[in-house]
């Protein structure tokens, strides 16, 4: 039977709902700098990260991200002269947030550019790398150039392959055979796929065009910024963050276990194999996320509202009130993680989705409120916004089962607590 944690404060939720909200950023440009770099699902507004940092930073000068994805709140950090770590347990987070947070001189990178080039446009063939489906995933003529631009950044310095490897993988992506615009493996339509014939050299070279006046200019704002950290570790565990040393937490943990939300693994699939990552880890990584397998002791974090939401589901699905529990189980830990490394004072602001499950939209926003008063931490305010654009689902299949679709994000919740 359901046991709730008579510690947690039955308090009402304060909440802070603006209507045409300024946090909204309608139209404005979210790929200054380098935040182009590298698509990634549910990537978190540059300008949100930035106000949130303005806003919530009033002494200290560390700020971590615990689902850094991306790497958008370590390149914020970097604009605002703070030190910041950033940890993601999916490989493919960490070439990306290290690219996009590197001080390249430019002129150098400039001229690898043209060598690399070079050797792409007079290489002999290459061998491909071996891996399944890859001529499913792949036209012929896609995996001939790829093989060639991949051998063709193993042979430049090693200062600029990280740079080289993230348009590569954007390469990857875009010339793949999958549809475009979403995160999940599905590949083209028979009637696209017989017309279909795309050009990795000219979309490398495109991309890469496009993003070095982004980061000659990311180098002309910045004087001389602290680098990043990105640790490749998952916020679960004790990190290498030391103790007590975070004086503010700006992050969007994912909205739900990614099988029936957001995939980060099957999005960065194809990549990670043509990078050469071991196939056995890249085809399980959505398992290693959160809630990405069934947790023990799955009422242990049971607050009052995530009690009545995973009692509603239940009635409808067992196994579903077991996955949604299993997230929660997870995210909990997380946060033990996340009191150990703050200082006291420190803010966390974390920006959440509120997904449906079996008809029912769970208030994560709440839920977070209520597990950070089990760690420690205050509520300050909860603010939403409407989502004008983002790669998550505004539309899926809550119950899993194709054509069962309900409208679920077009709102999120930026909830701020505050170490006690
Ligand atoms: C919403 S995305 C973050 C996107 C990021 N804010 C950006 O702008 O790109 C959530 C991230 O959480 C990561 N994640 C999931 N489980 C994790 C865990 N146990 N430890 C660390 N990261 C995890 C996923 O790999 C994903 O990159």
């Amino acid at each position: 039977m359901l046991k709730i944690n008579n510690k947690r404060s039955m308090m009402p939720l304060q909440q802070n709902l603006y209507l045409e909200t300024p946090w909204d950023f309608k139209g404005a440009d979210t790929k200054y700098y380098t935040h182009g770099l590298h698509s990634y699902p549910a990537m978190m507004i540059p300008q949100i990260a930035a106000r949130l940092i303005k806003e919530n930073l009033k002494n200290g000068d560390v700020i971590l991200d615990p689902f850094c994805g991306s790497g958008t709140v370590l390149v914020e950090s970097m604009l605002t002269g703070k030190e910041s770590f950033g940890i993601d347990i999916n490989p493919l987070t960490k070439l990306i947030a290290e690219s996009k947070t590197t001080l390249y001189d430019i002129d150098e990178l400039n001229k690898t550019y043209s060598k690399l080039l070079q050797r792409i446009e007079t290489s002999e063939p290459v061998k491909p790398p071996k891996f399944f489906n890859i001529d499913f995933w792949f036209k012929p003529k896609a995996i001939e150039d790829l093989a060639k631009i991949r051998d063709a950044i193993n042979n430049i310095p090693n200062k600029f392959k990280a740079f080289f490897l993230t348009c590569f993988s954007e390469t990857v992506r875009k010339s793949s055979n999958v549809r475009q615009g979403g995160f999940k493996l599905h590949r083209i339509s028979e009637d696209d796929f017989k017309g279909y014939n795309p050009e990795p050299l000219a979309i490398f070279k495109k991309h890469i065009e496009k993003c070095m006046p982004k980061i000659a200019e990311f180098h002309n704002v910045l004087d001389n910024p602290p680098k990043p950290i990105v640790l490749l570790e998952d916020t679960r565990k004790k990190t290498s963050v030391p103790d007590d040393c975070v004086d503010l937490i700006v992050t969007s943990p994912p909205y739900g276990d990614s099988r029936t939300t957001v995939a980060y693994g099957q999005f960065s699939r194809l990549s990670l194999k043509w990078l050469g990552f071991d196939e056995k880890v890249v085809n399980i990584i959505d398992k290693m996320l959160l809630g990405g397998t069934k947790a023990d002791n799955l009422w242990k974090v049971i607050t009052p509202t995530l009690n009545e939401y995973v009692t509603k589901i239940e009635q409808k699905d067992v196994q579903r009130a077991n996955d949604v529990l299993s997230f929660y189980v997870d995210l909990d830990k997380c946060f033990v993680e996340l009191n150990r490394v703050t200082r006291k004072g420190a803010r966390i602001c974390m920006v959440v989705g509120n997904r449906t499950v079996k008809g029912y939209q769970i208030p994560t926003h709440k839920i977070i409120q209520e597990l950070g008063e089990d760690h420690d931490m205050n509520h300050i305010n909860t603010i939403f916004r409407n989502i004008p654009s983002k790669r998550i689902p505004s539309r899926n299949s809550p119950s899993n089962k194709k054509g069962d679709i309900s409208n679920t994000m077009t709102q999120e919740a930026i909830v701020v607590l505050q170490k006690i």
